[in-house]
This record gives C-alpha cells, structure tokens and sequence, in this order.
C-alpha cells in the first residue's frame, strides 16, 4: 500500500516526536521544538505527513511569505521499515510541488548517501559547503534546487 501523502494536523504531534526519535535518536528534535514547528502551521511552516494509518513519513519545510526567499527543507524522514520504498520519493515529490517558482535550499551531512542520493535524483545540486560543520568534524553540504529542474526523479 502506497502511503497518502497530507498536510500535518495537530494530532499528528505526538506520533511525529516518536518518530523523529525513532528515524535520527539523539539529534531528534524535541517535543517542544516539534511543538514549535506545528505552532507556526499556516504561517511559514509545511509538513506534510505520509499516513499508511500512522505516518510513517515526514517532510518539514520553511516556506518564508516573500516569495523572493529561498523554502528550506528543514527535515525529511522515513520510518526505518519502510525505506527504500519510494516513500521519501513521495515525500520529495510532494513538497517541491508547493514550491513553484521557488528556490529550494537544504542542509546535508556529507557522508549521509541515502539523503543525499535522494536529494540529487530529484535535481538538487551542491552550491557550498561547511567544512567540518557537524560534531566529529564532518561537512555540510548545502544544495539547491530551482523549478526548472523536473519534478520525477533524474536517472543518473
Ligand atoms: C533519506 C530518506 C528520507 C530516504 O527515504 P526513502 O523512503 O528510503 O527514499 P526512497 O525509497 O523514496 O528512495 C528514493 C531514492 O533515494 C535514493 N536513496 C534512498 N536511500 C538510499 C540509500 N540508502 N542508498 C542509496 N540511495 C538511496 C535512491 O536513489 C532512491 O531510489 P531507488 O530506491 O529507486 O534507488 C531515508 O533514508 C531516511 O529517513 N533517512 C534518515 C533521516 C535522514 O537522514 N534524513 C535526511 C536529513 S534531514
């Protein structure tokens, strides 16, 4: 069964928390930081929720109201059973969709492959990166993407 792809509402809260505690353990962000993000739905956040009867999935995107600046992707996880499936593709696909006309930027741990193999395929491209940014000294590897790129995935 392909997961339905929808916007959060507020009694995915809790069940999000869990999930994010289950898809990254000590970075996961906090019940009030994830309070945070829902408090600012309608306003300048987007997650959208890929529901098979409990999310299995998540996307969480800073969409600021001048159209001129740049949508961050904050955060994008699957529950681990369920990689490799096509659901973060689904997430993906999804979000730039409610980023017409927009340019996308995001954040990823150099040696993070499955995110960044994710990210590439869908257009993404590296614009910059912060040399040992992350504990242990790892890069972050900023990419872009903009409109014009197709919204399926690129075969390499
Ligand atoms: C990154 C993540 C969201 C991908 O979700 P997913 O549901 O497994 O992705 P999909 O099944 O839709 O895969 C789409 C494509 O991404 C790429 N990809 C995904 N996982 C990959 C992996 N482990 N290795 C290589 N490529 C991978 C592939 O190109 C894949 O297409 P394919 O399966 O046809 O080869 C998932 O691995 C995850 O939750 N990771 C932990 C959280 C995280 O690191 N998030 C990103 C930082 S916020």
């Amino acid at each position: 069964m392909r997961p339905a792809i929808r916007s959060a509402v507020t009694s995915d809260l809790e069940a999000l928390v869990a999930l994010d505690q289950i898809c990254f353990g000590d970075p996961a962000w906090s019940a009030e930081s994830w309070g945070a993000e829902f408090a600012r739905l309608g306003t300048d956040r987007v997650v959208l929720v890929a529901d098979e009867g409990d999310p299995v999935g998540y996307v969480v995107l800073l969409v600021p109201p001048v159209t001129e600046d740049p949508v961050e992707l904050l955060r994008i996880a699957v529950s681990p059973a369920e990689r490799r499936t096509g659901v973060g593709g689904q997430l993906m696909t999804a979000a730039l969709q409610r980023c017409a006309g927009r340019t996308v930027l995001l954040e990823v741990a150099a040696g993070n492959k499955s995110a960044g193999a994710l990210y590439r395929g869908f257009g993404f491209g590296e614009i910059s990166r912060r040399r040992g940014y992350y504990a242990g000294g790892e890069d972050a590897v900023i990419m872009q993407w903009q409109e014009q790129h197709r919204l399926e995935r690129v075969d390499e």
